[in-house]
């Protein structure tokens, strides 16, 4: 059993257990991926200010978000195609995230059902919903995550139309895998992976497959996204969501001040400056380097949350100390869950847990509520993209 003590060690694992195709759609960026890459490198930037002599015994990770206690401030952010990582991906990440106290987020493009999710779960979890053109869907979409008992949707408004990763092209992505003898060749040297994935019926997108009507391939998530999402997205319809909705609403992927005004005026109860993990707009900024102003535009009317580029507890220390009230792991927690299952998920929890609490103690604070701009040495010009640092 190797030794694993940081995030990387486990994508390391995983990237040997699972098939190619599977694997490069958590990790690809949209075209250059230039996105991406800069939403890990840019966290490099803010240096932490290091104390001494001061008390750090009786140290607390534990928060908020949305009013739920967490923790720490970190969510299991919404990933599609989670149940092919790892048979049943979906169910062992959720079980994983209430055991260690943080909130999951099941994505619309899971492969375990929203129903599934909530049978092998005791707490309520959130659920990340697509703004799709098909009201009759998107309707019992929100009938079904109100009887599955979910505290909260996450609108997702970034993709109304799908960011093109070359890789999932090359390999014919698709949910079950197509066999063709590329897809056939790679799988047969993924034997336990195999073995687990015969032995489910998770197989196809739960969420969609016998609910979503007019989708000509719902094994490819880039025919559904061109089918049947909508390009003509605007707030109207978005406030029309969270009416249908009636509960709690996080709305992720802001990026801009004038949007996440929008998003506060419509009354969401938190928002989530996101990139989509570099899978969208190739070219954009990175999510660290927007936080500073969307805090700026709308951090006293709204809850400002961060995704995109977190692999660290020094990362959400950093993200938190610069005035996010919580975080959300995607590629971090997919990496724990495709080496090690849902054991893997909460040894990548673990391992963010310990780098926040003891990142913590060294900047000599022992409340994660009481991290400020105090604790941090930020580049001039780091929250303005149109400086080159
Ligand atoms: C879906 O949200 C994706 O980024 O593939």
């Amino acid at each position: 059993m190797p030794v694993i003590t940081n995030i990387e060690d486990l994508r390391r694992i995983y990237e040997r257990r699972t098939p190619r195709m599977f694997y490069d759609y958590a990790e690809s960026g949209s075209w250059t991926e230039q996105t991406f890459r800069e939403n890990t490198s840019d966290f490099r930037h803010i240096r932490l200010k290091q104390r001494v002599a001061v008390d750090m015994s009786g140290r607390s990770t534990r928060t908020t978000m949305i009013g739920e206690d967490v923790a720490m401030p970190v969510a299991l952010a919404p990933v599609g195609l989670t149940g092919m990582q790892c048979a049943d991906g979906e169910i062992k990440a959720a079980r994983a995230a209430e055991a260690f106290g943080v909130p999951f987020t099941l994505s619309t493009m899971s492969i375990c059902s929203i129903e599934d999710v909530a049978a092998h779960t005791k707490n309520p979890f959130w659920f990340q919903v697509y703004t799709l053109k098909d009201d009759d869907f998107m309707r019992r979409l929100f009938e079904r995550a109100h009887a599955a008992n979910c505290s909260a949707i996450v609108i997702t408004v970034d993709l109304q139309l799908l960011g093109q990763r070359h890789r999932d092209l090359k390999n014919g992505l698709s949910a079950p895998p197509k066999l063709t003898v590329k897809s056939i060749a790679n799988m047969m040297t993924k034997v336990p992976w195999g073995l687990e994935m015969l032995g489910t019926k998770r197989r196809f997108f739960g969420n969609i497959v016998g609910h979503a009507k007019g989708v000509t391939d719902p094994s490819s998530l880039s025919t559904w996204t061109a089918e049947a999402f909508d390009p003509a997205l605007d707030w109207k319809r978005i406030a029309q969501f969270k009416e249908w909705w009636g509960g709690k609403v996080i709305i992720k992927g802001i990026m801009e001040p004038e949007d996440a005004r929008r998003a506060a005026e419509i009354g969401a109860d938190a928002i989530i400056v996101s990139n989509h993990g570099g899978r969208q707009l190739d070219g954009a900024v990175s999510s660290i380097r927007m936080l500073p102003a969307i805090l700026d535009a709308v951090g006293d009317k709204v809850e400002v949350h961060l995704d995109s580029g977190i692999r660290s507890g020094q990362d959400v220390l950093k993200a938190v100390a610069l005035g996010a009230k919580g975080t959300y792991i995607g590629r971090a927690f997919t990496y724990g869950l495709g080496a090690m299952g849902e054991k893997g998920v909460t040894k990548a929890l673990e391992i963010i847990h310990k780098e926040l609490d003891v990142t913590m103690g060294l900047c000599g604070e022992t409340d994660v509520n009481r991290l400020g701009a105090h604790n941090l040495y930020v580049p001039q010009g780091f929250g303005d993209p149109t400086v080159l640092l």
